[in-house]
């Protein structure tokens, strides 16, 4: 990347990886099957006290060494460059994160057009319309996959500032404002007050290993964290940029979006008496039918909301990419078109493969010890990959990287209590608790 982000620039484009499908897709439907307010709880803790700490330091470690993620670790290491490098590899992540991710930006291009012209009455006949889709229409879902993945190639080919810092500021706006009016649509409906107790009202009884672990994943999938996304971007932060403020705005403007994701969508699940515990599919079968209670103008809204949540998928899915690529180009020499291709291949193939998992008849082809390849490029990077990466950002943070270093940048944005604060807290909160839960995690399941 030749030029720097502006502090705006650096905002937007962070917020616009960090908000994307997993805070209006995923955030959702993994509330829904984990039994709501105790998961909501675990998840904001999580982000609050290891989620803000870890993000500062993925900027402050990719601002200092100004390279990509394996050159990050090898250069700001203190001692043992060669081993952390391969701390670095993490961006590998975000690629297996992509392929699957570029999957769902496809049914939602294919949801922009459905809500125009046909929207469903009730949740069986949604339930229906997107069933039959997902599992029995492999042709469409190629086509728009490759749709999907040639869009974002083609902009991270044009390197990442130009167009889609534009596209950002439009549309994440567009987003929040239909949301808004979505979320002011469900105060009036009965489901409302239903909604509010199950995402805040914790239930601790509902609270296993796996939900704890499955929160936590979450947090560290919605902040982008633990595959070099963040680093990377940190890495072209103009000199001057707030990196304290910034990572708060960041966090909580992803917070919030998934907050009023989950409030709308439940409303309508418990107005309509439908199954919390849906899956994937909740958010494609229930909010068409809302937008179908708003009558014509329903079309609109429905076909805006999909518009706004592509490109939030769209935007987040770059800067799945752009790590590797800037890697390929930093370390490899590569042009920019060469590492387009190098990265672009397994991408694709992955993506494919994922893509086959839903489909009936195809799916026996890839599915390995019982498990869809869908689920486990899925839980793989979720449960494990980001969290792992993420106790190694805050270790080597912590004790391999000087101390003066990092205090030098951030003492010009922290007094020096918060500093302290967020220096224990990378020291040993942030890398403790997350392998005390990846423990439990495994004793759990
Ligand atoms: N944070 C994005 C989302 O919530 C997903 C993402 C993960 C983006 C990892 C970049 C890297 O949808």
């Amino acid at each position: 990347m030749k030029s720097k982000f502006t502090q705006i620039g650096f905002v937007l484009s962070a917020a616009g990886s960090a908000i994307g499908l997993g805070n209006v897709w995923k955030f959702p439907y993994m509330t829904g099957e984990n039994g709501g307010g105790a998961f909501v709880l675990i998840y904001l803790i999580t982000i609050f006290f290891v989620g803000i700490t870890l993000f500062i330091a993925e900027v402050v470690l990719g601002r200092l060494s100004r390279t990509d993620p394996v050159g990050t670790f090898e250069t700001l290491a203190t001692k043992h460059g060669k081993k952390w490098k391969y701390a670095g590899f993490a961006i590998i992540g975000s690629m297996l994160i992509a392929s699957f991710y570029m999957v769902i930006i496809g049914w939602i291009l294919k949801y922009m057009y459905e809500m125009f012209v046909n929207l469903p009455s009730t949740i069986e006949a949604s339930s229906a319309i997107f069933g039959g889709f997902v599992t029995a229409d492999f042709n469409m879902q190629f086509i728009l996959f490759n749709l999907v993945f040639f869009i974002v190639f083609f902009i991270v080919s044009k390197g990442i500032k130009g167009g889609i810092e534009k596209a950002n500021l439009i549309l994440m706006p567009l987003l929040i404002l239909i949301l808004g009016f979505m979320l002011f649509y469900s105060f009036s409906m009965d489901g409302f007050g239903k909604s509010f107790e199950f995402l805040f009202y914790p239930d601790f009884s509902k609270v296993t290993g796996k939900t704890i672990i499955t929160a936590v994943g979450q947090a560290f999938f919605t902040l982008s964290l633990g595959v070099g996304t963040i680093m990377t971007y940190g890495a072209s932060l103009s000199d001057d940029t707030n990196i304290v403020k910034s990572s708060f705005q960041v966090a909580f403007l992803d917070t919030f979006i998934a907050l009023m994701a989950g409030l709308i969508i439940f409303t309508l699940i418990f107005q309509y008496n439908a199954e919390p515990a849906q899956g994937s599919g909740l958010v494609f079968i229930s909010l068409p039918t809302l937008f179908y209670q708003l009558g014509s103008f329903g079309n609109i809204i429905g076909m805006l909301f999909f518009v706004a949540l592509a490109f939030a998928g769209i935007t987040s899915a770059i800067s799945m990419i752009e790590p590797s690529v800037f890697f390929m180009i930093k370390r490899f020499k590569f042009s920019r078109v060469k590492a387009l291709f190098a990265v672009g291949a397994p991408v694709y193939i992955f993506g494919t493969m994922s893509l086959m998992t839903n489909i009936d008849n195809l799916k026996r082809f890839v599915t390995y010890f019982g498990i869809g390849f869908f689920d486990i490029l899925d839980k793989l990077t979720t449960l494990w990959m980001m969290p792992i990466s993420g106790v190694c950002v805050a270790v080597f943070t912590g004790y391999f990287v000087k101390k003066e270093l990092v205090y030098n940048l951030l003492s010009k944005h922290m007094s020096d209590t918060l500093f302290n604060i967020w220096y224990f807290a990378i020291r040993y909160v942030a890398p403790i608790s997350v392998i005390i839960i990846l423990i439990n995690g495994i004793i759990g399941s």
